[in-house]
């Protein structure tokens, strides 16, 4: 047994396997965008979602003025994408990595497994963290796709 602190929160919660998603807006600059993992379905009637953004993130400030955002679920093999969107390039520099189209007002990355459309109905504060609730506009899922997985801090594909 550990006492709880960061490390060790982050290493309990790391081996909670979760999916990755690009979280993309249209901003006051353009599209931007964010990998995450901290995203949750939250109801079904009405259709919600959750998003949790760090303060910090660049992103959440246009997704609070476009009032929309899309949760891109990444595909096997878009390792690379996780890593540029993780990153803080330009957002004009994220998006020259992939193609995207715009859906219900947000951009949808090409080659994802699947995405959802939100509009932004709540910012919620948690902690250094803020809690973004979408009501869903559209989906779309490419079954065909795997996704992408990350766990304890690596990026894994699930076995055939
Ligand atoms: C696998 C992974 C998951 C992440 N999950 C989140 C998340 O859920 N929320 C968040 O705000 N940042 C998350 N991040 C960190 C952001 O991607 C990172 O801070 C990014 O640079 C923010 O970009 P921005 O400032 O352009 O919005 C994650 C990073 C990685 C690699």
């Amino acid at each position: 047994m550990s006492a709880a602190d960061p490390r060790t929160f982050r290493d309990a919660i790391g081996r909670f396997p979760t999916g990755v998603c690009v979280v993309t807006t249209f901003g006051p600059d353009g599209p931007a965008g964010l990998t995450t993992n901290a995203v949750s379905s939250l109801s079904l009637d009405p259709l919600l979602l959750l998003v949790c953004f760090d303060n910090g993130s660049r992103t959440l400030p246009a997704v609070r003025s476009s009032g929309r955002f899309g949760v891109n679920v990444l595909a096997a093999g878009q390792e690379e994408l996780a890593r540029v969107f993780a990153s803080k390039a330009m957002a004009a520099e994220k998006f020259a990595a992939v193609t995207h189209v715009e859906e219900h007002g947000v951009p949808v990355l090409d080659g994802a497994a699947a995405w959802i459309a939100c509009s932004l109905t709540e910012l919620v504060a948690g902690g250094d963290h803020t809690i973004g609730i979408g009501a869903v506009l559209g989906t779309h899922s490419a079954p065909e796709r795997e996704p992408l997985v990350f766990e304890s801090g690596r990026y894994r594909v699930l076995a055939p």
